[in-house]
Parts: C-alpha cells; structure tokens; sequence
C-alpha cells in the first residue's frame, strides 16, 4: 500500500472518530428552567456534571448557566427566542447583534454547538410567524460566518405535528400547508450547512392516545413479540421510537433531501401526570429512558438509517411545576426540584436493569375508571384565586350559576370554595375540547368527591 494511500485512509479514519465524538451518541439532557423552586444555575450545572452528562440544551441564553459552562467539557445548544425570529428574519443588523450579546461573550470557552432558532416554530406560533423562520436561521447563519464562528450548528426544533401521515414511515409527508412553503426551503438551508433536523419526539403522545391499539411493551422500547411491517418499504419495527423517527426521514426523502441527519432534540415520558393521564409513572418513565440510553448507545441508527448516529437530548433536568397543560407537562423530569433523582438513571446505558434498584410497580397503565373532580390547590394564593374565579365564571354556560348568593352551592361562601365550584364546572364543560384543570397551578385533580354540589362530567 502506497504511503498516501495509507495517510488517506488514516486521515478518513481519523475524520471519522472526530465526527463520532462530536455527535456521540450518549444523549445530553434538556435544561428547563420553567420552575420557581429549581435550584440556581450554578447549582443546576454541579447536579448536570453529576449525572455525567456531556451535552446540554437549555431554550434561552441565560447568562449565568453560559458563564457557569465556561471551561467545562459540557457541549451546549441555545435558543433565539421565538418572539424574536420576525424581526431578525428582516434585520441583518439585529440578528449581529443578537449573535454578539448572546453569543461571544461565552465562545469558545463555553462550548455552544447548537442554536436553535426557536422552539416548535409551528406548533407554537401563529401562521404569520412560519415564512420568517428560515429567512432568520440564514440571517444568523450569516451573523455566525461574519464573526468566523464555525463550530455553531443552526438549526430549529420542530415537533411530530410537521407531518401530515406519519403511518406507515414509508407513507410519510409533511403538512400540505408547510411542505413547500416553510419546509423545503428549511432543508435546503440545513443540507447546505451540514445541519441536522432537529426533532421532538414523544413516543408517550401517540401511544396515550391510543394505547388499544398501540402496545405499552412497543412504546417502552421492551417489546420482544410485537414487530410491525412497513408495507412500502419492507422495513420492521420493534419500536415506536424508530417508526416515528423513520417517518421524518422518509417525508424528508420525499422533498428531495435524503442525506438530511436528524438530531432528537428532545425525548422523554412523563414519570406522573394527572388521575386521567394513562401511564404516567415513574416506572414507565425510567424503563423509557433507560432502554432508550441503552438502544442508541448499543445499537445506533433506526431501520430506515441502520448504523448512523442518533445524537439526542433527554427530557428533562427537572420536573417544572409552572408549565401549563396537562399534569404530565410538569412531570418530565430526571430529578425533582430539590436535586433528588426521581429514579436511577445512568447516560451511558453502562448499567445492567438488575444493578438499579426496584422501581415502583405502575399503577396507571389502564385507563382510570373513577371520578375525578377539579378543585382549588390547597395554599392557593387567595387573590390570584379570585382572579381565576372571576375568568372561569366567564367561561363557558351558566358555569356559576349555583354559587350566586342565595342559590343552592352558595354557602360556604370562601373563594376557596367558590373556585373549586368554578373550577369543575369549567373543566366538565371544556375537557372534552382539551380544557386542563391548570388554572395556572391554582387547580388540581382529586379523586375524592368534594361535595354534593359538584356534579361530574
Ligand atoms: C420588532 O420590531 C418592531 C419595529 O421595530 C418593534 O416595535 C418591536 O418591539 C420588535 N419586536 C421585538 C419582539 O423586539
Ligand atoms: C434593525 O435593528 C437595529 C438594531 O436593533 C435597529 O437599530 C434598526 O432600527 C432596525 N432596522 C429596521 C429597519 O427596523
Ligand atoms: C394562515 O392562516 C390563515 C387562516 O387559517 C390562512 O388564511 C392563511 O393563508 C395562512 N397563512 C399562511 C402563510 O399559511
Ligand atoms: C445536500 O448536500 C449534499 C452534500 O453537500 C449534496 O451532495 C447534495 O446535492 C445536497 N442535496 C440537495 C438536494 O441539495
Ligand atoms: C407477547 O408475549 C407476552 C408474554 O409471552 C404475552 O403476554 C403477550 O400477549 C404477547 N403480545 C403479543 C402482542 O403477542
Ligand atoms: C425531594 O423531593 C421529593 C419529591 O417531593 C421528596 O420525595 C424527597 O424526599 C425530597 N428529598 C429531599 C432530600 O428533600
Ligand atoms: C398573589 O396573587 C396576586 C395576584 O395574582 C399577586 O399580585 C401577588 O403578588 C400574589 N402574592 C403572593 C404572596 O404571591
Ligand atoms: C354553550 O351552549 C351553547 C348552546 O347550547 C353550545 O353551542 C356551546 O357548545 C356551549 N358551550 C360549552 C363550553 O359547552
């Protein structure tokens, strides 16, 4: 062999092992910070260093978490704000400026990798948002090249909701009113750049909406029996992991882009949730988890892209008690807000199942049977009560009728009590068009009747 021959080889090789580090596969973890008991930046970064993560992502430019990573070998993704893309889609100057208060002061010491140009654009944004988003991921593109930054990734998440069929992988497009608009050119701009696409996926949504049809043992990665045969592309799947993962690569296919990586910017189950959220536990939470460490670390790439590298993130740190929506929302956490770990978790997929200690056995993997009522949280702010009070006896039909004076749920007259009225009607009437007994943490569930004037849905 010639000695070039052999240099050649040898720099391939060594090209290959940077870009393998580079994007390892052992997932990094998703820093929410929608809390208001979540310990402090510098503490957070001391609980991510002891979970022995190596990447990062948090959905801001928080300025103490980035001076904090300085000098550690911690990789980090950060995120322009979504209120921000219009104006920077037609701002050049802007978009310098973003990159130069929010960027340089912490590269490269920090070691920023990734910055997502907003959080699922589509999903949660108005329409009139979705054509300045590519534009604005070019404007930083060009802001990050002028400062000869070359290391910076710029990317978007985008949840499940960007395709229209996702069923069967080998079917799968996205949505008609994106595809060409909003999507192609996203592609384009992320083909040229040597990005990937970033991806939230859940396989946790499809399957609570569904779990007839849908196997619980498929959904947590331990399905031994159950496989499922793409007709159109002959591929099988052991997961739904995979399947909807595959669905993207294949609705990318679809537009011209086949070379196009994906990067899980976010996965996860929910370890609790409310009474009528089907499982939500900690058990399904941590065998999610842990066979998904253990099935990118061991067995990388999904069927229709067997071998390549899954880089992901995990969701998330912490439970976050502030988020709005549904229980589970709050509940995706690997520690609680004290630090604690709400179940053993280890990165690197290294741990055998039998070297963690036993989980509690789930007891929400049927679908629950009982009453439930929506009532006021106990040490609810009495003011902030109130006001939701007064907003739910707005909403909807006669929702307080009962509880005017002198009618019959009247008494006891406390606005503890007023709003645990106002509360269950509202919620009777708008769960069925996803109404969430939230109230902004000034709600929640109970299974344990409250009074004969509450009537159930
Ligand atoms: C966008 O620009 C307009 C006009 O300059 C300004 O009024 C508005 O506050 C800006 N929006 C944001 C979020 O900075
Ligand atoms: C662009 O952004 C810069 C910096 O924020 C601002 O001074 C300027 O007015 C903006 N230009 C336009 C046309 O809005
Ligand atoms: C945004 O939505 C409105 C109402 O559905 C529609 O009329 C309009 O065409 C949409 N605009 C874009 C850019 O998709
Ligand atoms: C995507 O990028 C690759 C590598 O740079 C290039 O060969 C290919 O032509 C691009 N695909 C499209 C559809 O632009
Ligand atoms: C898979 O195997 C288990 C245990 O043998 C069995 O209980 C279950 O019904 C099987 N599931 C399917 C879908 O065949
Ligand atoms: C941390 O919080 C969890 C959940 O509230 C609780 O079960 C646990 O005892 C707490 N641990 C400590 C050390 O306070
Ligand atoms: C209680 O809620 C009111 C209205 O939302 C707010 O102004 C006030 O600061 C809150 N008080 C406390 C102690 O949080
Ligand atoms: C209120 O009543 C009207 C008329 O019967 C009905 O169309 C509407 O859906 C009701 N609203 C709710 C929230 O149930």
């Amino acid at each position: 062999m010639s000695l070039f021959l052999f240099f050649l080889l040898f720099s391939i090789l060594l090209n290959n092992i940077s870009n393998i580090s580079a994007y390892s596969s052992q997932p990094g973890i998703c820093y929410g910070q929608l809390g208001n008991n979540l310990p402090k930046p510098s503490k957070s970064i001391s609980l991510i260093k002891s979970l022995n993560a190596k990447r990062i992502k948090i959905y801001d430019t928080n300025p103490q978490i980035l001076t904090t990573l300085k000098n550690t070998n911690i990789q980090v993704s950060i995120m322009l704000p979504n209120e921000l893309i219009t104006n920077i889609s037609t701002n050049q100057t802007l978009s310098d400026q973003w990159i130069k208060s929010n960027v340089l002061p912490y590269y490269p010491q920090t070691l920023i990798r990734y910055l997502l140009v907003g959080n699922e654009i589509i999903s949660s944004t108005p329409n009139s948002t979705w054509l300045h988003l590519v534009p604005a991921m070019r404007r930083i593109k060009h802001s990050l090249k002028k400062f000869r930054i070359k290391k910076i990734k710029v990317g978007t998440s985008s949840a499940m909701d960007v395709l229209e069929t996702s069923f069967p992988p080998s079917n799968a497009a996205f949505r008609k009113d994106i595809a060409i608009q909003v999507i192609k050119p996203m592609l384009r701009f992320l083909n040229r750049t040597g990005s990937f696409f970033f991806l939230d996926v859940y396989p946790f949504f499809p399957w609570s909406s569904d779990p007839v049809n849908i196997n619980l043992d498929y959904a947590l990665f331990r399905a031994s029996n159950v496989t499922i045969k793409d007709p159109g592309s002959s591929l099988v799947y052991t997961n739904l992991f995979d399947q909807m993962v595959d669905a993207v690569y294949f609705a990318m296919e679809k537009l011209g882009f086949p070379d196009i990586r994906i990067f899980i910017a976010e996965t996860g189950w929910p370890n609790g949730g409310d009474f009528d959220q089907i499982g939500a536990n900690v058990f399904n939470a941590a065998t999610y988890n842990r066979n998904f460490i253990k099935k990118v670390m061991e067995k990388p790439g999904t069927p229709a892209r067997p071998g390549l590298i899954l880089p992901s993130f995990l969701f998330a740190l912490f439970n976050e008690n502030i988020k709005p929506g549904p229980g589970t929302e709050r509940h995706f956490g690997l520690l609680y807000p004290n630090g604690t770990r709400v179940y053993d978790i280890d990165l690197s997929g290294k741990t055998p199942e039998s070297e963690f200690p036993t989980l509690p056995p789930p007891e929400n993997n049927e679908q629950y049977k009982g009453k439930i009522w929506c009532v006021a949280a106990r040490g609810s702010n009495v003011t902030a009560l109130g006001e939701a009070l007064s907003y739910a006896c707005t909403q909807g039909n006669r929702t307080c009728e009962p509880i005017q004076p002198g009618k019959e749920c009247f008494k006891p007259d406390s606005v503890f009590w007023h709003a645990s009225y106002a509360f269950s009607s509202y919620w009777t009437q708008f769960k069925k068009i996803g109404g969430t007994c939230y109230f902004n943490g000034l709600a929640t569930q109970t299974a344990k009747d409250p009074s004969k004037c509450i009537f159930l849905y």
